[in-house]
């Protein structure tokens, strides 16, 4: 079994790993060597804190070990995927990778002989939604019903919050003016259409005053953020998007839960105030990214 997209997951066993989660952090004690003598590759062509560090820690509080590679310094930079994953098959129990393409991620599970974990690609970032379904859950007791606006660029985190929302029953309402090309999924949106449960709307006062979780993620991809060749599309960018920063005023007098995956662009996307106010739940979140990657790692080494 191996994460991909939520997509491909069952809501029941979406559903395992987000209750699992909450017993984890509720009793760390209790799993501390439930993956004693277990190893973890993690496999990195972009930068992480959370992911990264969320699943090395994770992984020795389980009674486990971690291995970071960095793409640039193995001979993955200069091989056959598939044949480096292969043989790292045969060394660990679970693979991490954060690769840049959807494509190359499908790619490692042809070849790989031990579950794989998508860390983030163009594409798509299940273990940040499996986060946010846990955070929902703590947070408001519930999942299913929850109106939830994604407000920004429609990318890799909006595809996989309107995968978990199909799967879980989360009306998700998408205002995004502009749209990540290499993220998009016709046959995800097709499928969230069909479902009533994801809408696109241009409407943003109305959505926000309709939702009880506002959620945004940056405009711009960590890895074009400082990219000189991608000078041009930021500063487009910034300016269309501009009327849609999370801030005081926009959300003035909303009772709402404000969420973010991290790391913000402070300015951009959401104002420096409004990370710390009191309806942010953005840090809860982002501690909660440890939790759900034990649960996930747990499940999926008990599933192979
Ligand atoms: N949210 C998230 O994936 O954070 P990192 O890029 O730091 O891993």
């Amino acid at each position: 079994m191996h994460l991909i997209s939520l997509k491909d997951w069952s809501q029941a066993d979406i559903m395992d790993v987000v209750e699992r989660a909450i017993e984890i952090k509720r009793y760390p004690s209790k799993f501390a060597h439930v993956l004693n003598g277990c190893s973890l590759a993690l496999l990195f062509q972009k930068t992480s804190t959370r992911t990264r560090c969320a699943a090395e820690a994770g992984m020795t509080q389980l009674g486990g070990h971690a291995l970071y590679l960095d793409w640039q310094s193995t001979n993955f930079a200069l091989a056959d995927l598939q044949d480096e994953i292969r043989v790292l098959s045969s060394y660990v129990d679970l693979i991490l990778p954060r690769l840049l393409k959807h494509e190359d991620v499908l790619r490692t599970t042809d070849a790989a002989s031990v579950p794989i974990i998508n860390g983030c690609c163009n594409r798509f970032h299940p273990t940040q939604a499996l986060t946010d379904l846990m955070t929902l859950q703590e947070k408001l007791g519930r999942i299913e019903g929850i109106k939830l606006a994604y407000i920004g660029i429609h990318n890799n985190v909006c595809n996989s919050l309107i995968a978990a929302g199909m799967k879980l029953g989360i009306e998700v309402t998408v205002v995004a003016p502009a749209k990540n090309p290499a993220a998009i999924d016709t046959e995800l949106l097709a499928e969230a259409n069909r479902t009533g449960l994801c809408k696109s709307s241009d409407r943003l006062k109305e959505t926000i005053a309709g939702s009880d979780v506002i959620y945004t993620d940056t405009w711009v991809d960590m890895e074009f953020f400082t990219d000189s060749e991608f000078e041009e599309e930021k500063r487009r960018r910034i300016e269309l998007m501009q009327p849609y920063q999370l801030n005081k005023a926009l959300l003035d007098g909303q009772d709402t839960l404000i969420m973010h995956c991290l790391p913000a662009h402070r300015g951009y996307e959401i104002s420096d105030d409004l990370i710390n106010d009191p309806r942010s739940i953005i840090f809860e979140q982002a501690e909660n990214r440890l939790y759900s990657m034990k649960a996930l790692m747990l499940k999926l080494i008990e599933r192979s």
